[in-house]
């Protein structure tokens, strides 16, 4: 075992409930007279962007706003909001959303400011930069985005891809729980299982764990454990929604540098064919991937029995293995979302296209505890379906 590692996050990052009234002042920070909000209809309608808004016109500032990022980001409309920044002479990009939004703010500052085709661009590593200042303002809990260097987009074959690359970690990441009060129960619970996944994924990571994202996943984990019923049953719980919050990003911190493997790689072609969003398709398969690692991850999954269910004692670490996957299960169990493959619209037919899918996901495969086959991926649909 080598204590060696390499950490990397985002420089700057602000957590303070009302916040995003300073995000003219901070967009000024960074040099802004053009700045440009990227986000998704949703968001406007929902009223989360008009204290946003309200904030810009206080301040004399004008702000471009471009609304029509999609799920699951597709290659055109991450191209189309390039274009529309370009037109506007954008000189700071504002991502505020979840992490569809956030994603395509990060590719909009990269490929503005130096054009690449995207394609060329899928990877690790492959952008050349620079890019515009960026702020990101998570209002899901969540992807972490706000702290990943990660953007994942939908090709036109219908696979996710990602980019990958320092360039995309922003220069501010600021948190405001109160954008997130009205986030409704079905999102909230879906992207909180998505955080959840990314701490326990980040601290079973095969190669790239270390004792800054093992510290980071336990905060994180414990954070979202403690806190996911209570804005599942009180949506307006500004506490619970803050801790939620500060969880996502430190889950985003810890698998921003100790990747994400097996249950967000089945996850993907779930969204990719089936537009199951990204909080669900990793719950969906969550538990049947748990019990699938556990002869790989017992002592590590029994760790992480002592954040979910602290002051419990337990036999063995086998015992405590079972605790932390039964937890897990029952609470994806009881969130307020689809629980089976059919009923996101998949059939027994498509599992082979699925598995076949998932082999394509080495770069996340590879940090698995336990290697998985296709046969594997299979099987785990199929207990799923
Ligand atoms: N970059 C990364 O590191 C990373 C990590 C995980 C996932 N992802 C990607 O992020 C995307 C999923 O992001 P997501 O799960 O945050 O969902 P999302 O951004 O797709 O948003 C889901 C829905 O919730 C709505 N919404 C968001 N915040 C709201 C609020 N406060 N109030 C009311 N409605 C609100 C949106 O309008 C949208 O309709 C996927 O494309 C996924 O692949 C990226
Ligand atoms: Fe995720």
């Amino acid at each position: 075992m080598t204590l060696n590692f390499s950490f990397e996050t985002t420089p700057h990052v602000i957590q303070e409930t009302g916040g995003a009234s300073r995000l003219p002042a901070l967009a000024a920070g960074l040099g802004a007279k053009a700045p440009m909000i990227v986000t998704d209809a949703g968001l406007v309608k929902s009223g989360v962007l008009a204290p946003v808004l309200a904030a810009f016109a206080a301040a004399g500032q004008p702000v471009e706003v471009f609304t029509d990022v999609q799920a699951d980001p597709p290659e055109a409309v991450v191209l189309a909001t390039v274009d529309a920044a370009r037109a506007a002479g954008a000189d700071v990009i504002i991502g505020i959303g979840g992490g569809s939004s956030m994603d395509t703010a990060k590719l909009v500052a990269l490929l503005v400011g130096a054009p690449q085709a995207l394609p060329d661009i899928y990877g690790i590593g492959l952008a050349h930069g620079p890019r515009l200042p960026l702020i990101q303002v998570p209002t899901t809990a969540g992807t972490g985005s706000e702290v990943t260097p990660i953007s994942i987009v939908t090709t036109p074959t219908h696979e996710k891809k990602g980019v990958v690359s320092p360039l995309l970690y922003p220069d501010i990441a600021l948190l405001d729980a109160s954008l997130t009060l009205g986030l409704p129960a079905p999102v909230t619970a879906a992207t909180g299982i998505d955080a959840m996944v990314h701490a326990i994924e980040a601290y079973t990571s095969k190669h790239k764990k270390n004792a800054v994202s093992d510290a980071l996943a336990l905060q994180a984990l414990r954070l979202l454990a403690g806190n996911m019923d209570r804005v599942i049953a009180d949506g307006t719980d500004v506490d619970a929604r803050s801790a939620m919050l500060q969880g996502s990003m430190l889950a985003g911190m810890a698998f921003a540098n100790a990747p994400v493997a097996a249950v967000h790689a089945l996850a993907y072609p779930l969204g990719g064919h089936f537009h199951v969003p990204h909080g669900l398709s990793n719950a969906l398969v969550l538990p049947p991937v748990l019990h699938f690692n556990k002869p790989a991850a017992t002592t590590l999954y029994a760790e992480l029995a002592g954040v979910v269910l602290p002051g419990q004692r337990f036999a063995s670490a086998y015992a405590a293995a079972d605790a932390f996957i039964a937890f897990m299960q029952e609470m994806v169990a009881r969130m307020p979302f689809a629980q089976r493959l059919t009923d996101v619209g998949v059939t027994e037919a498509d599992l082979e296209r699925l598995a076949v899918d998932a082999m394509k996901v080495e770069r996340l495969l590879m940090n698995n505890p336990r290697p998985v086959t296709q046969a594997d991926a299979f099987a785990i649909y199929q207990s799923v379906l």
